[in-house]
């Protein structure tokens, strides 16, 4: 993992960032899985737990790995507080590193990653998590296009990708239904205008 980017890194910012008031799940995440039928997901780099615990609002099982355990923490109460404590056993909150962490092979009816700039080998990244997908399951992963002109100017360029390069690692197995580069219009930063790239794809059943 680049140093800029290592676990510390990532634990130092949650603990001189105050906690999220209220987590929103990331609108790539609701638009492209709205439709699923719930099962059991893995959430990798989940962050302030606001995917996972709109996952597990709509009946999903959820595995959410991160390696802050601050954030892991916040999320955990966030979860509770969202859910209540019946639901909110719905998730498994994980204490990893994504960059040598492995999850089971074909486990996972979904398996979702927002960006998480983990380390400096993304392709292998994708590729352990596409492993991870059950056959009939989805693969989303979004992150910052490199038209993104705002992350362009403060994070470094290995954070950037399109779709269609982590559509490139994907084999005949798996048929592309999602593929863009998404803008948005940010919450924070001055209302800027962010490009996401979006990939969903589907391991054939
Ligand atoms: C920009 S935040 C995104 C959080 C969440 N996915 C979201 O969309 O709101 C990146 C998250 O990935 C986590 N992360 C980064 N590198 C990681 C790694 N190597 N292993 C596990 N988690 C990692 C960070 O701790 C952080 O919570």
């Amino acid at each position: 993992m680049p140093e800029e980017f290592d676990a510390a890194y990532w634990e130092h910012r949650y603990r001189t960032h105050p906690a999220l008031r209220r987590p929103v799940p990331g609108p790539q995440l609701t638009a492209e899985t709205d439709g699923l039928a719930p099962g059991l997901a893995l959430d990798a780099g989940c962050g302030e737990g606001a995917d996972a615990v709109w996952l597990a609002s709509r009946g999903w099982h959820v595995t959410a790995v991160d390696v802050s355990p601050t954030a892991l923490e916040r999320a955990r109460e966030h979860a509770a507080s969202a859910l209540g404590e019946d639901r909110a056993h719905r998730i498994d909150w994980v204490e990893a590193d994504l960059t040598s962490w492995t999850p089971p092979e074909r486990r996972y009816d979904l398996v979702t990653t927002e960006y998480v700039h983990a380390g400096s080998a993304p392709a292998e990244l994708y590729a352990r998590l596409a492993a991870a997908v059950a056959p009939g399951g989805t693969l989303l992963v979004v992150g910052h296009h490199p038209a993104d002109e705002h992350t362009a100017a403060r994070l470094s360029e290995h954070v950037h990708f399109t779709a269609d390069e982590v559509a490139a690692g994907l084999d005949a197995a798996w048929e592309v239904l999602t593929a863009e580069n998404r803008t948005r219009r940010s919450e924070g930063h001055g209302g800027a205008t962010l490009h996401d790239a979006v990939l969903r794809a589907r391991r054939l059943p």
